[in-house]
């Protein structure tokens, strides 16, 4: 297996009509990298097992003692527990709500993650998934998790970036994505790259008490608090903030407020220096503006 992967075609495993199947040459050639040769999973565990492609993928090599896991077939990946003893587990969740299940299984569940729901909510309910799968492995295990990103109403979600990492990451591949939905929708605005990969992160469980964990937290803070940042730089938001018209008073007004003056006694100096120094500002009668050559 390389870092980039592509399967055109998904193979003869599990139903093809299945909404968000994936290709069961990905679940095979997982297995077959990390068992070379004549070596098997003690045991594989397929969570989120949709169609039955993992069931498929399994047959075909033998395992007979793996399990496929989905709403669809009555185990809940929010409520029951992981079964024990895997050594290398598949997930392929949800992508939040871009495809519904409940239509797909003709019956409604409160814990289906494809539920529509709040995005942090739905990262909330991924990451106990993923917490539980990590420590079902036995040591040296492996879970391997395929998930895309999603752009919604011009958001951009990456999953893979706001969900929790429980254990060592071990690779993270990209996958080529076919027959996306999206493929045959029509924007108004195709002003936007369109998604066109997913993601398949492997996590390893390399030790029994202590396992990594990553976090990811978005905040929000504003260019005044800053201390990392040049007069330059505060200069240019603050003349745009003034409509690209500012006398050197109006500017300082504004800068007297920002965390970099407070360690400076020539604030009004500094303005003005940073006004004649640089290039991209430029005084026409008694204001200034930004002057961007292109
Ligand atoms: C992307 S699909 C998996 C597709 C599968 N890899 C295939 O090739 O057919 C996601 C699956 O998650 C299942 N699911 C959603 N919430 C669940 C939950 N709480 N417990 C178990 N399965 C769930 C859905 O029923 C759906 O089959």
């Amino acid at each position: 297996m390389q870092s980039v992967v592509s399967y055109p075609n998904r193979g003869p495993y599990g139903d093809s009509s299945y909404r968000g199947n994936c290709s069961g040459n990905i679940i095979k050639d997982l297995i077959k990298h990390f068992y070379p040769g004549n070596t098997k999973p003690k045991r594989f565990i397929e969570v989120f097992s949709g169609g039955g492609t993992g069931k498929d993928v399994a047959n075909e090599l033998n395992l007979s003692n793996s399990l496929h896991l989905d709403l669809n077939n009555g185990w809940d990946a929010l409520t029951d527990e992981i079964p024990s003893g895997a050594d290398f587990i598949f997930s392929h969740p949800p992508y939040w709500d871009i495809i519904s299940y409940e239509k797909e299984r003709n019956s409604y569940s409160e814990n289906d993650l494809s539920n529509q729901m709040p995005y942090e909510e739905f990262i909330k309910k991924l990451n106990i998934v993923n917490e539980k799968i990590y420590h079902s492995l036995i040591v040296g295990g492996r879970h391997a998790t395929l998930i895309g990103d999603v752009r919604k109403q011009g958001t951009y979600y990456s999953i893979i970036k706001d969900m929790n990492w429980y254990g060592d990451l071990e690779s993270h591949i990209i996958k080529i994505q076919y027959n996306c939905m999206s493929d045959n929708k029509v924007y108004s605005n195709n002003n936007f790259i369109p998604i066109k990969h997913e993601h398949l992160l492997i996590f390893k469980k390399n030790k029994i008490w202590v396992f990594n964990m990553k976090v990811t937290v978005t905040s929000q803070e504003n260019i005044i608090n800053a201390t990392n940042i040049t007069w330059r730089d505060l200069v240019q938001a603050t003349i745009q903030f003034l409509k690209n018209k500012a006398t050197v008073d109006e500017i300082y007004n504004i800068l007297i407020k920002s965390k970099k003056a407070q360690n400076n006694k020539y604030v009004r100096e500094k303005i003005r220096q940073t006004l004649n120094n640089n290039s991209n500002f430029k005084k026409v009668e008694n204001k200034w503006i930004l002057c961007i050559s292109q």
